[in-house]
């Protein structure tokens, strides 16, 4: 009877794999059960020094500690959780480990976590003996989608974030979307705005798609999570081979970013990435309608399904519009006093393709659309 019944539905794609160039992305359910395998056949080593987080560590290392015993020596190095540990102190402190650990030039790097251990290791191991591979394992939705993809690998200073780092892309991607159950709700909302962002700028389908699947994401759900993340690392990738070094195309992906990064500066940190990005692309979109660049009903478009999602979509009024439009001048991409900005020309399409796919947005209109 249960076979039967099986048998009619289409059976869901229990895995993908999506090239990146040069690395593999491997999205799948249960994939932590073969992490060990395949890291030793992407980046064969004589050592393989795992780093990973205090929340993180409990959940997944143990199996990959022992599976990984199988092909050399083991190290593991946990650092303390979250965006205030991705530091040069905690970088330091890391490879030191693995100088203790006897690691040498033949070692490879395995990042297990979210973006903040991506990062740190990605950077780690970007620095040890000149450069090791790394094999990125990410836990979080937001590592999946977005920061374990493309090679940026770095830490930040009290003058800001990632200003200090290296290009040093990934030996192979290991997403795991089973992972993504232990991961707080927060997290996985803020995860799925990067999600989105990735159909607005890339492919209205996808957007569409994430809006029916909501639920189920929001749920965890793997099969969901693993067709979104599948797309969302698609639509990155093509658009980081396409640009490697931020020149062009990969400014789309700063789409809500330039506010965003301000909201969350100002805000000093109180909103998570994801959400300050939520609220960067509703407003960003909103400038991008004023300009006369976006459809109108783009914003709200974008908003509605946003506030689905449980992400804020307005400015929290306690943040000062002076402050915020302050902010957008302490991010990398203002140019000679000039904020850019790359804006949506609706659901799946960017602006600005002829000038380099950014836009110098005056500070009146930003304080209209942030009033
Ligand atoms: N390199 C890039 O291109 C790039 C792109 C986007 C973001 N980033 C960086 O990524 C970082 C943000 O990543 P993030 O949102 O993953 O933050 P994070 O690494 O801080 O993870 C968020 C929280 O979730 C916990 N966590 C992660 N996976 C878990 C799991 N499976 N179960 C339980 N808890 C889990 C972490 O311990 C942490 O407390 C930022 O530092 C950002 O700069 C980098
Ligand atoms: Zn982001």
């Amino acid at each position: 009877m249960t076979a039967t019944k099986s048998r009619t539905r289409p059976a869901p794609a229990t895995s993908r794999e999506i090239d990146a160039g040069t690395y593999r992305v491997v999205v799948a359910a249960g994939l932590r059960h073969e992490y060990a395998r395949l890291i030793a056949d992407a980046a064969p080593a004589h050592h393989y020094a795992i780093v990973s987080d205090v929340e993180v560590a409990p959940h997944y290392a143990e199996p990959l500690v022992l599976s990984l015993a199988a092909h050399g020596p083991v190290s593991i190095h946990v650092i303390p959780s979250g965006e205030a540990h991705k530091t040069r102190d905690t970088w330091a402190r890391v490879t030191d480990g693995l100088l203790d650990a006897g690691c040498g030039r033949d070692t490879t790097v395995v990042a297990l976590g979210g973006g903040v251990v991506g990062d740190l290791a990605g950077f780690v191991a970007a620095t040890f003996m000149r450069g090791v591979p790394v094999v990125q394992c990410p836990t979080s939705l937001l590592a999946m989608i977005d920061a374990s993809i493309g090679g940026k690998t770095g830490v930040d200073t009290a003058a800001g974030k990632n200003l200090v780092g290296a290009f040093h892309p990934p030996a192979a991607v290991l997403a795991d979307v089973e992972t993504i159950r232990t991961l707080s709700p927060a997290q996985r909302r803020a995860g799925l705005a990067e999600a989105f962002k990735h159909g607005v700028l890339a492919d209205a389908d996808y957007f569409a798609r994430l809006e029916a699947q909501l639920p189920a994401l929001l749920d965890a759900e793997p099969s969901a999570t693993l067709e979104a993340v599948a797309r969302s690392v698609e639509i990155k990738a093509e658009v980081v081979r396409a640009d490697e070094r931020e020149n062009g195309r990969r400014k789309t992906l700063n789409l809500g970013h330039t506010l965003g990064h301000a909201l969350e500066h100002v805000s000093g940190y109180a909103l998570l990435h994801g959400e300050a990005v939520a609220i960067g692309m509703v407003l960003e979109a909103r400038i991008a309608e004023r300009l006369g660049l976006a459809e109108q009903g783009t914003a709200q478009r974008i908003s509605e399904v946003l506030a689905r999602a449980g992400l804020p979509v307005q400015r929290p009024a306690a943040l000062s519009v002076d402050a915020i439009v302050d902010a957008t001048r302490l991010d990398k991409k203002a140019r000679q006093g000039r904020v850019e900005y790359s804006l949506p020309a609706g659901i799946g399409v960017m602006a600005a393709a002829d000038s380099g796919w950014s836009l110098p947005v005056d500070d009146q209109l930003v304080h209209e659309v942030l009033a």
